[in-house]
């Protein structure tokens, strides 16, 4: 499967089979994903691997609670994940890379608050994005989920250092067919080529 398929066929799994995945395989992916570019080569971003059904349960315990564990029809197809990959972000490794001396004329170097665009966040989506076209170019099936919940006792459950900021969780698995639709699919919205622009920005749409 070449690049533009895998982009094209990529959807988010949100229910898995029990099937396993090695988690071998789950690592080898994972550092593959660490190819994506990181600006200034920091190399700020860096993957928790989670595998087997033991890890998944604990990575839903410390991010949901019983009361959407009962009540979510999702939670019993997301559950069944082989594995999930937790997304890290170092913002401080930047600051530190953009204060060496080739840098060091950004100004980035001085502190976090001068980053007018926060790029360890770019860079994890980067990553993220790797991983999930790779996991499809395998036929596996992968859910990005937000870090919106729990997150104190991730961290302290996995001893992740408190210097990562956790940019998300990617769940990975053997989809099993019978995800049902997200309704954000659905949702009214431009359409990518509305937000393409050529030239000059307004242009969009243009042939
Ligand atoms: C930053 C980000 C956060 C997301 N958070 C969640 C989430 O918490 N739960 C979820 O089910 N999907 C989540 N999604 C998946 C989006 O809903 C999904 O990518 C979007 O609806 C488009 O669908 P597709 O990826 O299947 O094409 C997230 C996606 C991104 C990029």
């Amino acid at each position: 499967m070449d690049v533009s398929e895998a982009l094209a066929r990529r959807r988010m799994t949100r229910s898995f089979s029990a099937q396993p995945i090695d988690g071998e395989l789950l690592v080898r992916l994972a550092r593959d994903a660490l190819r994506s570019p990181t600006a200034g080569n920091a190399r700020g971003i860096e993957l928790l691997v989670l595998s087997g059904p033991d890890e998944v349960a604990q990575y839903f315990a410390t991010t949901t609670d019983v009361a959407w564990r009962q009540r979510s029809a999702r939670f019993a197809g997301l559950a069944r994940a082989s594995g999930v990959i937790v997304v890290l972000a170092d913002p401080h490794t930047y600051v530190e890379r953009y204060g060496a001396e080739d840098k060091a004329a950004s100004g980035l170097g001085e502190d976090l608050s001068a980053w007018p665009v926060p790029y360890w966040i770019g860079d994890a989506g980067a990553a993220t994005m790797s991983l999930l076209l790779s996991a499809e170019s395998l036929g596996l099936g992968c859910c990005f989920l937000g870090a919106f919940r729990g997150t104190e006792d991730l961290v302290a459950r996995f001893d992740i250092p408190d210097r990562f900021v956790v940019y998300g969780a990617i769940l990975i698995g053997h989809p099993d067919g019978r995800d049902h639709r997200s309704a954000s699919l659905d949702r009214a919205g431009p359409s990518r080529a509305n937000r393409v622009h050529r030239g000059r920005f307004g242009s969009a749409g243009q042939a």
